[in-house]
């Protein structure tokens, strides 16, 4: 188990995937499984700070997250959620109250720890290395300047408030992003993702 977690928008997802090709192993976006329960919550008319009717609504959907060509989708009630879909506006300004619920945590948590079952994984997040397999040997904490961050976002042709975002996973009581104990941490400011990747497996010395 590799574990790679950071703030939005650090690379987290770009590296992840690369590594994973690399070393063949499978892929976990677990950011991908908050933005689509935040998409169904969403979807029910919900309002994501109420936290209530969050768990209520979340009570009720169906995610699974098949592995499809190395990678993890998300599928919503049997449906593949888009990219377009897991990264729009909407689910970018609520994601991260949906993501502080205890509930909606609880199920993810249970649902990738499960995964691990699967084979050699590189699993991406914000907790993945501190609460998720916080005995995992491989521990990476992929950082970048908030400049530098905002303007890869801006890049993508994203709208995402990036820095609203890091306060509230910063600061929540359940599982905040932290750098995990036993982490090495890469800022990726100031290099390729390329170069991200050699790091990665350099220092963890899987090459
Ligand atoms: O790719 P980006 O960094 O923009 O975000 P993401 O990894 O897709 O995660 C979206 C949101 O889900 C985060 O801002 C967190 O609120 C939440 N999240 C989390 O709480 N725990 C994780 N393991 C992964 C994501
Ligand atoms: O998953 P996360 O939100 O942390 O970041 P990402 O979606 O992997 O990366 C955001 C954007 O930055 C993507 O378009 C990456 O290709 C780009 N990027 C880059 O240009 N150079 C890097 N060293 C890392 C990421």
């Amino acid at each position: 188990m590799i574990t790679i977690d950071g703030p939005a928008a650090s690379g987290k997802s770009s590296i992840a995937r690369l590594v994973a090709q690399r070393l063949g192993r499978t892929y976990v976006n677990t950011g991908n499984m908050y933005r689509a329960m935040t998409w169904a919550v969403l979807q029910s008319g919900v309002d994501p700070q109420d936290a209530d009717a969050v768990r209520a609504a979340a009570a009720g959907i169906v995610i699974e997250s098949p592995v499809v060509d190395g990678k993890t989708q998300v599928c919503i009630s049997g449906r593949t959620l888009t990219d377009a879909e897991l990264n729009s506006d909407p689910v970018n300004r609520a994601v991260s109250f949906i993501a502080r619920v205890d509930e909606v945590r609880d199920r993810l948590v249970a649902y990738q720890r499960a995964l691990a079952s699967a084979g050699p994984l590189v699993m991406e997040g914000r907790d993945i290395g501190s609460v998720v397999f916080p005995d995992s040997p491989h521990k990476i904490y992929v950082d970048a300047s908030e400049e530098v961050r905002a303007s890869r976002r801006g890049a993508q042709g994203l709208s995402d408030q990036i820095a609203e975002r890091d306060r509230i996973d910063k600061q929540r009581k359940n599982s905040p992003l932290v750098i995990p104990a036993g982490a090495i941490v890469i800022d990726n400011s100031h290099i390729t993702l390329d170069q991200a990747v050699d790091q990665v497996i350099a220092v963890l010395q899987l090459s």
